[in-house]
């Protein structure tokens, strides 16, 4: 069982893109997933479909208004904008770093991988990710300022292990939402490669504007652009290579082999 948080300092560098895109991805291969909005914007519940009104969600389980068991609705824990009050409430308790790591520790028997989506902002929200997480794994916008943002999420990152998580690992960076044929997206990869060699994984993520439109149908960019959706399983492997989950990564190699076969989320 892992808790992987995807984060950035920046917002719009495909955050939380990725986390519903590897949420169908894993469920494919067979992986309990349970994925966790941490974002009061909610865009992760929208691209995942549920239902707007749907209750509990993670801002009632932050705020002690409901269990975590509760809050679970078809493998996602939703948000919206009453997770930007629970994280005012929240800001004035004792342990306030620790509350998410405390809700998730009940439903970790139940899944293989917990994805948390993190709002764009370094503040509580994202600290209780970085605390309640295994791994940390960074998104990057192919823009000339990606260094600066991955610089200052380490730096919350260091801050979270040096305190709270001693045993956070840094999964490494992705550069998203990039288009290689273009000067600017190749001196942000190579920069980063520079800087973190091996941490940034070797995999870049197209820029498409089908991704904008499999997010307004709800639908994941497998369905939708199954073309594109080559750099998301190439992530994935990758992503599974760095947490040794080698039968997780062979069951991705036959899903590829068999054009994405099978159930999807
Ligand atoms: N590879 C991509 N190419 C082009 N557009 C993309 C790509 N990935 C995501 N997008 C689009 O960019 C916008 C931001 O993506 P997303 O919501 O995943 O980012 P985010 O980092 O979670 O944003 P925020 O910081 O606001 O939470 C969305 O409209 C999304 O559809
Ligand atoms: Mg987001």
């Amino acid at each position: 069982m892992t808790t992987i948080a995807v984060l950035s300092q920046k917002g719009g560098t495909g955050k939380t893109t990725a986390v519903r895109t590897f949420t169908d991805v894993f469920r494919r291969i067979g992986l309990r997933v349970l994925a966790v909005d941490l974002d009061p914007q909610g865009n992760l519940s929208d691209y995942l479909d549920v239902d707007p009104d749907a209750a509990p969600t993670i801002g009632d389980v932050l705020a002690d208004r409901a269990k975590p068991a509760e809050a679970v609705h078809d493998g996602i824990i939703p948000a919206n904008l009453g997770l930007a009050e629970a994280e005012l409430v929240l800001g004035g308790k004792m342990g306030r770093e620790l509350t998410l790591k405390r809700a998730l520790r009940d439903l970790r028997a139940d899944y293989d991988v917990i994805l948390i989506d993190c709002p764009p902002a370094l503040g509580l929200l994202t600290v209780n990710a970085l605390v309640a997480s295994d791994y940390a794994l960074l998104s990057a916008e192919a823009q000339y300022f990606a260094m600066q943002g991955v610089e200052q999420a380490l730096e919350v990152i260091e801050l979270a292990r040096d305190s709270l998580n001693p045993d956070l690992e840094w999964l490494g960076v992705v550069l998203n939402i990039a288009d290689m044929r273009t000067r600017h997206s190749r001196e942000a990869f190579e920069s980063l490669r520079e800087h973190f060699g091996e941490k940034l994984f070797d995999t870049t993520i197209r820029a498409s504007i089908a991704y904008a439109e499999s997010a307004e149908r709800a639908l994941s960019i497998l369905e939708y652009r199954p073309d594109l959706a080559v750099d998301y399983l190439n992530v994935a492997d990758e992503l599974l290579r760095r947490l040794g989950m080698r039968e997780a990564r062979e069951r991705l190699e036959a899903l590829v082999g068999s054009r994405f076969a099978g159930t999807s989320a």
